[in-house]
C-alpha cells in the first residue's frame, strides 16, 4: 500500500481510494468500493486503464519494450534458458536446480502420451477442420477422460492437472496436424526433448523416421519461450475468468485456446503471413502501406501495433534473428522474408507509424520461421497455444491461490430500453 490516497469527489462528497504499489510499473487506486460509497461504476471497455488481479509472474513495460517472466528479461530466457526451465520458472516462480530440472523434465516427459480413446473423438472431426477448432474440442475434452485431476481446490490435483496440460498440448497439437494431413498419429518418444519430441511427432511418417534437426529445435524452443507467458492478455483474462466460476482446469484452457484464435490475437502469426505473401514483392509495399493507413480500408498491417508495447516488442528482436538464423540453416531463399523485412523498414520511418507507435510485434517474423519449417499457416495459432499453455496453466494456478480471488463480474452502463409493458403479438 502506498503512503498517498487517491481523493474522489462525486456529487459534493470526497471518498479517499487506497493507492497500491506494485514491485516495479504504475500504482494502481484501488477502487473496490467506488460502488458502494458513490453509486456509479467506472467505465473502461478493453480494460484500458483497469489491473484486474495482482499477479507476480510477468511483468511488461511497454514504453521501454520490456519483458520480465519472474523478473528475468526475455532475451536472457530466449538466449540461454529452454522451454522446459521457463516452463518451471512460470510455475514456481524460480529457475529450478539441476535436480529440480530433471525431475520436472520426467514428470512432463511421463505425462505426454493422450488417452488413447482420445483418437477416436478426433475422428468425430472433418478433414478439413480448421486445428485451431479441433484443439478447442480436444483440449475441453480432457476433462472427460482425466477425472482424477479435476478438483481444483485439492492442490495436488491442480498440480497434476497443469503437468498434464502442458506435456499432452505438444501430443494433441501434433495429433492435430496429423489428422489434418492425413497421416497416422505418432506417439511420443521420451529419450526426446520436449519440443524435439513435438517435431517429430508432427513430422515423422511409419515409413521414414524425423531426425530432429538441433538448429531447428533450438529455433523452436526459442519460439516457445517467447510465447510462455505476456501477463493479463485476452486469453489470458479469459482462462482467469472462467477459472474464477470454480470450472476445471481443462475446460479454462480450452476456453483460453478459443480467445487466443482471434486474427487481434494469436491468429495474428498466421494472418500476418498471408498478408506477406499476399504483398509478395517489396515493390508492392507502399500500396499495402497506403491502405494500412486510409481510414476508409479496413486493412491493418498485420504483426504491428500492440496494446501494451508502445516500442519495439523485444519477442520480435529475437523473433527475427531467428528468422534468419533459421532460413541460412535450411537455405531457404523465401521472398517473403525480404518483404517482412523491407516492410517493417518503410513502417518504422513513416509518420503514421511513428506518431502511432506502432512496432512489429512477436507475430510479425515467426510465421516465417514456421513456415520455412514445414507448418502450415493453420498450425501457427496452434503452437501459440501450445506454448502459451504454461502460462495459461500458472496464472490459473496463481489466481485460485490468491485469497483476494472472486467470481469476475463485471459492471455495464446500461443503454436499452427502460422498462416497458409487454404488448401481446396481435396489437404489435
Ligand atoms: N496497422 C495500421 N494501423 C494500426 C495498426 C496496424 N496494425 N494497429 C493499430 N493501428 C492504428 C489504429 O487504426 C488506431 O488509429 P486511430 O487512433 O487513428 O484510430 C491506432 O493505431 C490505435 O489502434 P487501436 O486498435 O486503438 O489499438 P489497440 O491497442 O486496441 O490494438 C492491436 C492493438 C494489437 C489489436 C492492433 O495494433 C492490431 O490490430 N494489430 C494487428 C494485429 C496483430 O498484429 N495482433 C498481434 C498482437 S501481438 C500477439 C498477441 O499478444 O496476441
Amino acid at each position: 500500500m502506498s503512503d498517498n490516497n487517491a481523493t474522489l469527489t462525486v456529487g459534493g462528497a470526497t471518498k479517499d481510494y487506497a493507492v497500491m504499489d506494485g514491485s516495479v510499473g504504475p500504482q494502481v487506486i484501488d477502487v473496490r468500493k467506488l460502488y458502494a460509497n458513490t453509486g456509479m461504476f467506472t467505465y473502461d471497455p478493453g480494460f484500458t486503464s483497469t489491473a484486474s488481479c495482482e499477479s507476480g509472474l510477468t511483468y511488461i513495460d511497454g514504453d521501454e519494450g520490456v519483458l520480465l517472466h519472474r523478473g528475468y528479461p526475455i532475451g536472457q530466457l530466449a538466449e540461454e534458458s529452454s522451454f522446459m526451465e521457463v516452463c518451471y520458472l512460470l510455475l514456481n516462480g524460480e529457475l529450478p536446480s539441476k535436480t529440480e530440472l530433471d525431475d520436472f523434465i520426467t514428470t512432463i516427459t511421463r505425462h505426454t502420451m493422450v488417452h488413447e480413446q482420445l483418437t477416436t473423438f478426433y475422428r468425430g472431426f472433418r478433414r478439413d477442420a480448421h486445428p485451431m477448432a479441433i484443439m478447442c474440442g480436444v483440449v475441453g475434452a480432457l476433462s472427460a477422460f482425466y477425472h482424477d485431476s479435476t478438483d481444483i481446490n485439492d492442490p495436488v490435483q491442480r498440480k497434476i492437472a497443469s503437468h498434464r496440460l502442458i506435456a499432452k498440448m505438444p501430443t494433441i497439437a501434433a495429433m492435430a496436424y496429423k489428422y489434418s494431413v492425413g497421416q497416422p498419429f505418432v506417439y511420443p518418444r521420451n529419450d526426446l526433448s520436449y519440443t524435439a519430441n513435438f517435431l517429430r511427432m508432427t513430422f515423422s511418417v511409419p515409413a521414414e523416421e524425423y531426425i530432429p534437426d538441433p538448429v531447428i529445435v533450438d529455433a523452436m524452443d526459442k519460439i516457445f519461450i517467447l510465447h510462455a507467458d505476456h501477463e493479463q492478455n485476452a486469453s489470458t483474462s479469459t482462462v482467469r475468468l472462467a477459472g474464477s466460476s470454480g470450472a476445471n482446469p481443462f475446460a479454462c484452457i480450452a476456453a483460453g485456446i478459443a480467445c487466443l484464435w482471434g486474427p487481434a490475437h494469436g491468429g495474428a502469426n498466421e494472418a500476418a503471413l498471408n498478408m506477406l505473401r499476399e504483398i509478395g514483392t517489396v515493390d508492392k509495399i507502399p500500396e499495402y502501406i497506403a491502405r494500412a493507413k486510409n481510414k476508409d480500408d479496413p486493412f491493418r498491417l498485420m504483426g504491428f501495433g500492440h496494446r501494451v508495447y508502445k516500442n519495439y516488442d523485444p519477442r520480435a528482436t529475437v523473433m527475427q534473428k531467428t528468422a534468419k538464423d533459421v532460413l541460412e540453416k535450411l537455405g531457404v531463399n523465401d521472398p517473403v522474408f525480404d518483404v517482412a523485412k523491407e516492410l517493417e523498414q518503410i513502417a518504422l520511418n513513416d509518420p503514421y507509424f511513428i506518431e502511432k507507435k506502432l512496432y512489429p510485434n512477436v507475430d510479425f517474423y515467426s510465421g516465417v520461421i514456421l513456415s520455412a519449417i514445414g507448418f502450415p499457416t493453420e498450425m501457427f495459432t496452434v503452437l501459440f497455444a501450445l506454448a502459451r499453455t504454461v502460462g495459461w496453466v500458472a496464472q490459473w494456478n496463481e489466481m485460485i491461490s490468491d485469497p483476494a480471488q472472486k467470481i469476475g463480474r463485471p459492471r455495464q452502463l446500461y443503454t436499452g430500453p427502460t422498462q416497458r409493458d409487454y404488448v401481446p403479438v396481435e396489437k404489435r
